[in-house]
């Protein structure tokens, strides 16, 4: 079977943007990608976590950026291609805060929307012409098992999650030609900061730390959709294929000692 991205073999100075990489995911994605010899730029709005990963790895860059503010993109983004260029670029900001129907709160929904989705938009706006031009990249985005199907507590944070996959979908069609690779990571449960205030069990919950091996094979085999863990996944890969009445009704059954 052929590759659907160019593979990601060689990290040794290529220069790696990350975004959102203050905690969680990011962070461990970029302290592996260091060691791995990668250019590596973090980027969020939290400099005391940013400056403190630069003293533990002096070789990266820090460009502050808060992805809801046009001007502090573009001065992350002045930076970094200055610096480092821009070769492979994560999305891992995001936010998440549980709602559901009968407690709507439409500030959280626009929110969501700003960080997880249009954040993205933002710094899209800015990376595909260089990208473009240059002929080569990679652009991955981290969207969620969440994006699959409407959940419950889900309410704000599932359909932008659903609106990354859409995206990175249609992305790839696009961006393919051009010699740009695009890859979409969908994790189930990682033991974040994102995932500290839930108060249910959290099926086949991983580090950060497999996460970001996962994700580093995904990009290695040139895969579009890298998901993790796969037992976890895949049971929800199967229950998407599901008539709606046997979903709503098994992840009513599933979820219900969480509500
Ligand atoms: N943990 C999971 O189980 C899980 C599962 C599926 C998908 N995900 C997704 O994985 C990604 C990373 O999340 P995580 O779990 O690693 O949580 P996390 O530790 O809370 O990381 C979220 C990151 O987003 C950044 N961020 C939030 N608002 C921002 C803004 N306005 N501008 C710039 N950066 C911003 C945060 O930095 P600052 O606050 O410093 O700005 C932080 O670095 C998110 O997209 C999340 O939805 C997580």
């Amino acid at each position: 079977m052929s590759t659907l991205n160019p593979c990601i073999t060689d990290w040794n100075n290529r220069s790696v943007w990350l975004i959102g990489a203050s905690s969680g995911i990011g962070l461990a994605c970029a302290t592996h990608l260091v060691k791995l010899g990668a250019k590596v730029t973090v980027s969020a709005r939290n400099m005391d976590l940013l400056l403190s990963f630069k003293r533990d790895n002096p070789s990266s860059m820090v460009a502050e950026m808060d992805v809801t503010r046009i001007e502090s993109i573009s001065q992350a983004f002045e930076q970094v291609k200055n610096h480092h260029g821009i070769d492979v670029v994560v999305y891992c900001a995001g936010h998440y805060l549980e709602q559901n129907a009968d407690k709507f709160n439409l500030q959280e929904m626009i929110k969501h929307n700003d960080i997880n989705y249009l954040g993205l938009c933002r710094v899209l706006s800015f990376i595909l012409n260089p990208m473009i031009a240059q002929r080569f990249g990679h652009i991955s985005i981290i969207s969620s098992v969440a994006g699959f199907q409407g959940l419950p507590k889900s309410l704000a944070y599932g359909p932008t999650k659903a609106a990354l996959i859409n995206l990175s979908e249609s992305m790839y069609f696009d961006l393919h030609g051009h010699g740009i690779g695009v890859s979409l990571v969908n994790p189930g449960f990682v033991q974040t900061p994102l995932t500290a205030q839930n108060k249910f069990h959290m099926p086949a919950l991983i580090t950060t730390d497999q996460a970001a091996v996962e994700m580093i094979k995904g990009w290695r085999k040139g895969d579009f959709e890298i998901h993790f863990p796969k037992k976890f996944t895949l049971v929800l890969k199967f229950l998407k294929i599901l008539p709606y009445f046997i979903y709503f009704k098994m992840v009513a059954k599933a979820t219900q000692s969480t509500k």
